[in-house]
């Protein structure tokens, strides 16, 4: 049945900011519980789409549904979502725990417990106390996918999620993406770094000038 495992759908998406175009004619749709990669060259409009799916811009036509509630009218957020991207700030004078405690008492989804368990899952080990502002970039890019993942959300949204991060790293927040879809979760990675990513997507797009060029 058609729409039963659709999680985000996009139709006849555009955005434009001063007369340009930065996305334009999309329409896709996003199912529940699979990994999907948005690829493309610097400027080709990856984190835009995500910022809008995130409801962080306004479309200028079509409409973004996350679980069939259009966005800016049912709902302004997607109600369960994990984020990461770019120009995002930790807190430097507290360590990772009270990072995401901090955040947590948003949603008030997560207990120590679990802020413990997703800051270990992306091998920051041992980091008790230690002030963010010590952290090395690759460990703050760690940190903010932990922050991404720790409410278990339904959807996760991640803009170029390796940057600064080593192969090990990479290898890790691999592994961990894939444990989060096998629980359910809509994961969509968006990259310049094609190959990183290619063996966990289930489905990969590549955006040139605003649209998906092409999926398969
Ligand atoms: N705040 C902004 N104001 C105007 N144009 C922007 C703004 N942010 C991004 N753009 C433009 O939107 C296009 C897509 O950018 P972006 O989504 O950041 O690309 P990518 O993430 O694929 O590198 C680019 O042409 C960029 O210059
Ligand atoms: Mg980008």
């Amino acid at each position: 049945m058609e729409g039963l495992n659709e999680m985000i759908s996009i139709i006849n998406l555009e955005k434009a900011i001063k007369k340009k175009k930065v996305l334009s004619d999309i329409t896709v749709n996003f199912e529940k519980g699979k990994i999907y990669g948005i690829f493309g060259k610097n400027g080709s409009g990856k984190t835009m789409l995500l910022r809008a799916i995130a409801g962080l811009i306004y479309p200028s036509k079509g409409e973004i549904k996350i679980n069939d509630l259009v966005l800016h009218q049912d709902i302004s957020f997607p109600k369960s979502m994990g984020i990461l991207i770019e120009n995002m700030e930790l807190l430097p004078q507290y360590d990772a725990f009270d990072n995401l405690k901090i955040l947590s008492r948003i949603q008030k989804k997560a207990n120590d417990e679990e802020i413990d368990t997703s800051i270990k899952r992306v091998g920051l080990n041992d980091v008790r106390g230690l002030k963010i502002k010590k952290y090395s970039l690759g460990m703050k890019q760690r940190l903010n996918i932990a922050q991404a993942i720790f409410e278990s959300p339904e959807i996760i949204l991640l803009d170029e999620p390796t940057n600064a991060i080593d192969d090990e790293g990479i290898k890790l927040v691999q592994s961990l993406l894939v444990e989060e879809k096998n629980r359910g979760a809509t994961i969509i990675i968006a990259s310049h770094h094609h190959d990183e990513f290619l063996p966990i997507c289930d489905k990969v797009m590549y955006m040139v000038d605003g649209k998906i060029r092409n999926e398969n």
